[in-house]
């Protein structure tokens, strides 16, 4: 089994403890953290701001990716540049994915598109040689602590016995530690932890970061 690739999402961090939310983190061991960016059109919700994400590029020298939940990934895409942003994702549903793919590329950046559950593979295929990673919805954007929808898992199944796949998956949306050691026997790469993972929220209790590491590996 490859290693897994464990990002923490920083959108259920305690935001009254940031700075020591991500020492203990990265302390801890977790691999890259997840970044959600919303606007309010694409979903109906906001998450982390550009000065958050200015503030965790300065904390910690661990790769960021960027989950683009916008409208018009054109207006953001600069600002993840400016930021240090390593691997930025948009939405196929945003439209015009591959120009924004191009230009990700082109400024140096991994290259990331995001599914929603509803999205066909048979729809994004041609965009696969353009992408480093695929970022897989399991629930739709916009919130943490949904319920994962069920159709997915045939999505994946379809992805994961692929014989040639040239990118990474992450899984993202309610990514328990039960889906964490299924997917990754079947070759899933990266996990998105947000509260499903049990890192963050009430399922969390009283365990350190370390330990919540240690046991999602
Ligand atoms: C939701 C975000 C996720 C979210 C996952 O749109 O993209 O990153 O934080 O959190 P849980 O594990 O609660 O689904
Ligand atoms: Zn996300």
């Amino acid at each position: 089994m490859v290693r897994k690739i464990l990002c923490p999402s920083i959108m259920c961090a305690d935001f009254g403890n940031f700075r020591s939310e991500i020492t203990e983190m990265d302390a801890a061991g977790v691999d890259q953290y997840h970044m959600d960016i919303m606007d309010g059109e694409f979903v109906p919700n906001f998450a982390l701001s550009w000065a958050d994400f200015a503030a965790v590029r300065k904390m910690t020298t661990k790769p960021l990716d960027v989950h683009l939940m916008v409208k018009d990934p054109s207006v953001h895409l600069p600002y993840a540049f400016k930021h240090g942003a390593d691997i930025i994702y948009v939405h196929y549903e945003s439209g015009n994915a591959a120009n924004y793919l191009y230009e990700i590329k082109a400024n140096g950046r991994k290259a990331g598109l995001a599914i929603n559950p509803e999205t066909r593979l048979e729809e994004v295929q041609t965009l696969f040689p353009l992408i480093d990673t695929l970022l897989v919805m399991r629930v739709h954007p916009g919130f943490a602590g949904q319920v994962a929808i069920p159709d997915v898992e045939e999505k994946l199944s379809v992805l994961t016995d692929s014989p040639k796949r040239h990118f990474t998956i992450r899984l993202d949306g309610c990514v328990s530690p039960d889906v964490i050691s299924k997917w990754a026997a079947r070759g899933v790469e990266e996990f998105v932890c947000g509260t499903a993972s049990e890192m963050f929220g009430i399922k969390r209790g009283m365990r350190s970061y370390k330990e919540i590491v240690e046991s999602l590996r």
